[in-house]
């Protein structure tokens, strides 16, 4: 028995990287999977099903309200409930000084990356009310609480989604809906890998400067946010959890 046995789960960014590695969590853990991603995430929920645990792909872009509202309402029509999730879809820009992000740029990355999270949020929140709680975790980012050179609009959105955690968390707290953030560190996945490929120093600077000596695996990311859903976690509620190998120290 898992801790998440029986409990239904939905997960954004979920085709690759700390969402991907996230959903494998809490499958493993017990739970039905809904693995939410632009890119519909078929073969990783077949390959988790081919296991012998339970999963399913939705495709959602989680920046279109409408989607968002449609895919939620799938899920609880499906499941009858939503006991966690995890808002974690994410892109970042290209690498350059804050006045050189285009208009574009800046709304694409403020479209998804923090109006995607309030879309999931709201909904996610709107079916756990009428279930009696929930537990949602966003991913922010240790830059969220710190910088990240070349990278204005995206860490502006990984700070305002550290607030609207915060806030929500005591919004409804009350009504038994937990509500919690993990900041990863650099964590090798396709997004820190292209990041690294257009600018190799990146990769340099962050191994001299985390004093773990390395970058952090998926899957360490997703352990935490498997116990921040948890009943083990049962008064965590508004936390900001960094998981960074001491990066931010
Ligand atoms: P990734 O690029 O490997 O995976 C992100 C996933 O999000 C992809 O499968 C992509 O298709 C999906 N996605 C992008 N836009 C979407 C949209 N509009 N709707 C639905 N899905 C969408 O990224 P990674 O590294 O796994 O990042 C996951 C989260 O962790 C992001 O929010 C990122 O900002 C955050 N993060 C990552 C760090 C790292 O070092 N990898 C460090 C700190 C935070």
């Amino acid at each position: 028995m898992g801790t998440m046995n029986g409990k239904v789960v939905m997960v954004t960014g979920a085709a690759a990287g700390i969402g991907l590695a996230s959903a494998e969590a809490f499958a493993k853990a017990g739970a039905t999977t809904v693995l939410v991603d632009i890119n519909e995430p078929k073969e990783q929920a077949g390959k988790l099903v081919s296991e012998g645990y339970k999963a399913v792909a939705y495709r959602c872009d989680v920046s279109d309200t409408q989607a968002v509202k449609e895919m939620v309402d799938w899920i609880a029509a499906t499941y009858r409930r939503l006991d966690a999730a995890l808002n974690n879809a994410g892109i970042q820009t290209p690498q350059r000084p804050m006045a050189e992000i285009t208009d574009e740029e800046f709304d694409r990355t403020v479209a998804v990356d923090l109006k995607g999270v309030w879309n999931c949020m709201r909904y996610e929140i709107l079916q756990m009310l009428k279930q009696g709680g929930g537990a949602i975790v966003n991913t922010s980012s240790q830059g969220g609480v710190t910088g990240f050179p070349g990278q204005a609009a995206y860490i502006a959105c990984k700070h305002a989604v550290i607030g609207l955690t915060r806030t929500a968390a005591i919004d409804y707290a009350a009504q038994g809906i937990r509500i919690n953030a993990v900041c990863p560190g650099a964590i090798r996945t396709p997004m820190a890998e292209e990041l690294i490929r257009r600018n190799p120093q990146v990769e340099v600077d962050l191994l001299r400067d985390i004093p773990a000596g390395r970058l952090g695996r998926p899957e360490e990311i997703a352990n935490a946010v498997l116990w921040l859903c948890s009943p083990q976690a049962s008064f965590v509620d508004g936390h900001v959890l960094l998981v960074d190998g001491a990066f931010s120290i």
